[in-house]
């Protein structure tokens, strides 16, 4: 049987363009058609320089040192996973269907790229209220919580507090390096709190933990010191933000009852666009390409993605972290920061319509909803006047506020551009975050910045380790 087509995701950035005649306010706030033509060659040299990485990646082959760090593993992983790895895919979903069994609750630990995107995740395609669901409800699958993000004392033992007691939760511990010290601290608080609830059972403990780490490391070690039967390997050359689509999200994902192959099989969609589409109708290639020109061309260092509903908060910030740790370097690099609207019109939407010129927008929508759509009701009165749109869906109401914000901010040349889904699943946020994550690369590309590793964020954790350990 053939697998289900995948839908689309759209990248139109033509509310961003104008023409050479327009009048000058315009001009200086959108893009021109030489503005494109500057970049088509140089997104095709992009595309080519990522997939030579790509193949030097996949052959072995020795990285020169003007590219290391070069972890370029995420791109072709989806592929990987679906073909050759396939068994690690399989093992993914039997250890998640285990654990599933076993627990009503179960507690990511992990900081950084290796939670932001299962919580993208869970956010996007399971029920809003998941962990507040019986279990019959979220289908069998357990509630899940993350910690190893932070050092707030109230914070884990609210986590705490909720499982005391109880005998069904389980453990997955995340760290590539294996060595950062939230993750390590909040897993030798878990797992001890664990081990006293199964009363000192270590069979039971080691049946109910789950690491993913990198091939060595401080956490490997430790894995191999409990014995624990399920250790999954983040791939050499697959970096902390990157590795989403590799054991660090799709386990949790499956956990939750996700179908993890329609996910790949997104991003694997999202990479024969890469290597097809012409450069300015290849959406990862074009995205890139519009920030970089917005940003040196047009001074928007800002870059707001404006999120329609609320489902897509996490993956926003998700995508933060990405852009902002890849090419927030060598004193560059554009400030992303996440929207939600209509929420965030109350609170950002004044400075977005008349503040600073120094922000791109883009819009991300979803074009269908998966419920059924509620009305609003009409009543016998009327003092809140909402009779006249007695039986408008909401989802006309937040339409309306998309087109009205749109409009608005056009009329006072702040153009916005659009990313858009048609339906919020696996294929979809397969599709995004790949799409994301490529961008982000080529971008990188384009400006002449290594976008992988994050040789600052290296300090805050050797001094934090000095002060801690210093006598
Ligand atoms: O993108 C990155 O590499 C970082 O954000 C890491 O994911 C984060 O620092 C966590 O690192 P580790 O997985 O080694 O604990």
């Amino acid at each position: 049987m053939n697998a289900p087509r995948i839908a689309p995701l759209v990248y139109n950035y033509s509310g961003l363009l104008t023409a050479p005649d327009a009048p000058r306010l315009v001009r200086e706030t959108a893009l021109l058609p030489s503005d494109l033509d500057w970049l088509a060659p140089r997104l095709d040299a992009c595309r080519a320089e990522v997939l030579a990485d790509a193949e030097l990646f996949r052959s072995g082959g020795a990285v020169p040192p003007e590219k290391q760090p070069l972890d370029a593993g995420f791109f072709e992983l989806p592929e990987v996973l679906l073909g050759a790895q396939r068994g690690e895919v399989d093992r993914i979903v039997r250890t998640a269907d285990r654990l599933a069994r076993q627990s009503d609750r179960v507690v990511v630990l992990g900081i950084g790229g290796s939670y932001m995107g299962a919580r993208a995740l869970m956010e996007a395609c399971c029920h809003p209220y998941h962990n507040d669901l019986h279990r019959a409800r979220r289908g069998g699958r357990p509630r899940m919580y993350f910690e190893g993000n932070n050092v707030d004392n109230d914070a884990v033992q609210g986590l705490l507090d909720l499982l005391e007691g109880a005998d069904d939760w389980s453990l997955v511990v995340i760290s590539k390096s294996g060595g950062t010290l939230e993750t390590a601290v909040a897993f030798r608080i878990f797992l001890d709190s664990l081990r006293r609830s199964l009363k000192g059972d270590e069979a039971a403990l080691r049946q109910r933990v789950v690491a993913i780490t990198g091939a060595k490391g401080g956490l490997r070690q430790l894995s191999e010191a409990l014995q624990l039967p399920d250790v999954f390997t983040i791939p050499e050359g697959v970096g902390g933000r990157f590795s989403v689509l590799s054991p660090v999200g799709l386990l949790p994902a499956a956990l939750l009852g996700l179908d993890i192959e329609r996910l790949l099989a997104g991003a694997a969609e999202m990479n024969s666009r890469f290597r097809q589409a012409p450069p300015l109708e290849n959406p990862a290639l074009a995205f890139a390409g519009v920030g970089r020109l917005m940003e040196t061309r047009r001074g928007c260092t800002l870059r707001v993605l404006s999120t329609w509903g609320k489902r897509l908060e996490a993956l926003g910030l998700w995508y933060d972290q990405l852009l902002a740790e890849s090419l927030g370097k060598q004193g560059m690099g554009a400030t992303p920061l996440t929207v939600v609207n209509t929420r965030d019109l109350h609170s950002r939407g004044q400075q977005h319509q008349e503040g600073r010129r120094d922000k791109l927008i883009t819009n991300l929508v979803v074009e269908h909803i998966d419920r059924d759509p509620l009305a609003i009701p009409a009543w016998p009165h009327d003092h809140d006047q909402l009779n006249c749109l007695a039986g408008t869906p909401l989802p006309r109401v937040l339409r309306a506020a998309y087109d009205g914000t749109n409009r608005a901010y056009a009329a006072d040349c702040r153009p916005t551009a659009e990313l858009r889904v048609p339906r919020l699943d696996e294929t979809a946020m397969g599709q995004l975050l790949q799409m994301l994550m490529i961008a982000t690369v080529v971008e990188g590309r384009l400006v002449g910045i290594n976008p992988y590793g994050q040789p600052g964020v290296e300090d805050y954790k050797r001094n934090m380790n000095a002060i801690l350990r210093s006598k």
